[in-house]
């Protein structure tokens, strides 16, 4: 079988480089990428965005780059020249104009941190964004860039991702992994919600959107509402770790922090599910499948 070219940025990243691992025999991949030693990329550079894309024969984009740390976005909170904006707003606007210019469809990864996190149930596509901090804002506004274009654009809401093996940026899983062997697992939130995404099942959701041309708004974590503490104890319990998993308050730690944060992000995520042709798995098969390192 012939592979399919595929453009896409952040493809390195803990994301993107675990769909290149589970799809190179799918698809011949053309990461945008600034670590490239033959051609970087930086996103934010609109010349060398359009020169690469113009020359590719790839009819879809999948855009995973980003500037992810969201403790350091806050910091630069309205500062259009930091590079959390430059990154995720002008870096996303370069892309859709190549993109437009070469008639490719733009699949762009967004995050649940679009919402304020006040709504007490999940999530829906319908729901109105309300970023409350500056990650989740330039998040927002290229989503908006997308939705405004004239592309075949899609648009994937995640929360919280983690994958089933340990890569060089720490996930949601690993972070309560790596506490617990340090013996330094903070007490955990049990009045913060999420929705987790297995990464493993998420980049055969990307994989389905390209395959079936999908377009649109989609939330496609999970699907499933966990609490950090409810989430820490699972771990310790399937992967036998041992630990005293301690319950924690997020109301009290707001007390005393000012960096905003939300208290809810879980996804209902009903619509893509109508449309998929796998099972996503449960969390709870999900952490089973962890591969503990030593
Ligand atoms: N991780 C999460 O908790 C989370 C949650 C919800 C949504 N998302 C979204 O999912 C996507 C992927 O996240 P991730 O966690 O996999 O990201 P990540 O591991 O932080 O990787 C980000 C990638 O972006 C690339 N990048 C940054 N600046 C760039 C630039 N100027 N030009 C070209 N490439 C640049 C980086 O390239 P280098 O490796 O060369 O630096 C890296 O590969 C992002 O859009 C993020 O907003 C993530």
């Amino acid at each position: 079988m012939s592979k399919i070219s595929l453009l896409g940025t952040g493809l390195n990243g803990l994301i993107g480089s675990k769909f290149v691992s589970d799809f190179e025999d799918q698809y011949d991949f053309d990461n945008l990428d600034l670590r490239n030693p033959v051609r970087p990329v930086d996103i934010t550079n609109e010349k060398q965005v359009m020169s690469v894309i113009s020359q590719s024969p790839a009819n879809f984009l999948v855009h995973m780059a980003a500037y992810t740390d969201v403790t350091g976005a806050w910091q630069q909170s309205g500062d259009l020249n930091g590079p959390c904006y430059s990154v995720n707003v002008k870096g996303t606007e370069n892309l859709v104009k190549a993109c437009e210019a070469t008639g490719k469809h733009l699949i762009y990864l967004s995050t649940a941190y679009v919402f304020d996190g006040e709504k007490t149930e999940p999530y829906l596509e319908t729901d109105t964004p309300n970023p409350i901090e500056w990650y989740g804002q330039t998040k927002a506004m290229a989503e908006e860039i997308v939705q405004k274009s004239s592309l075949n654009w899609t648009i994937l809401r995640i929360d919280m991702p983690f994958r089933n093996d340990r890569f060089e940026k720490i996930d949601t899983l690993h972070r309560v992994i790596e506490g617990i062997k340090s013996g330094k697992l903070y007490p955990q939130f049990g009045d913060h919600h999420f929705g987790p995404t297995y990464i493993n099942d998420f980049v055969k959701i990307i994989d389905f959107i390209i395959r079936h041309n999908m377009t649109g708004l989609f939330h496609a974590s999970s699907g499933e509402t966990w609490t950090d503490f409810e989430f820490a104890k699972l771990i310790n319990e399937t992967l036998n770790l041992g630990f005293n998993v301690q319950e924690g308050s997020l109301a009290k730690y707001l007390e005393t922090n000012s960096r905003p944060y939300q208290k809810n992000t879980a996804l209902n995520i009903d619509k893509i599910k109508a449309s998929l042709d796998f099972e996503q798995k449960s969390i709870k098969e999900a952490v089973k499948e962890t591969i503990l390192w030593d």
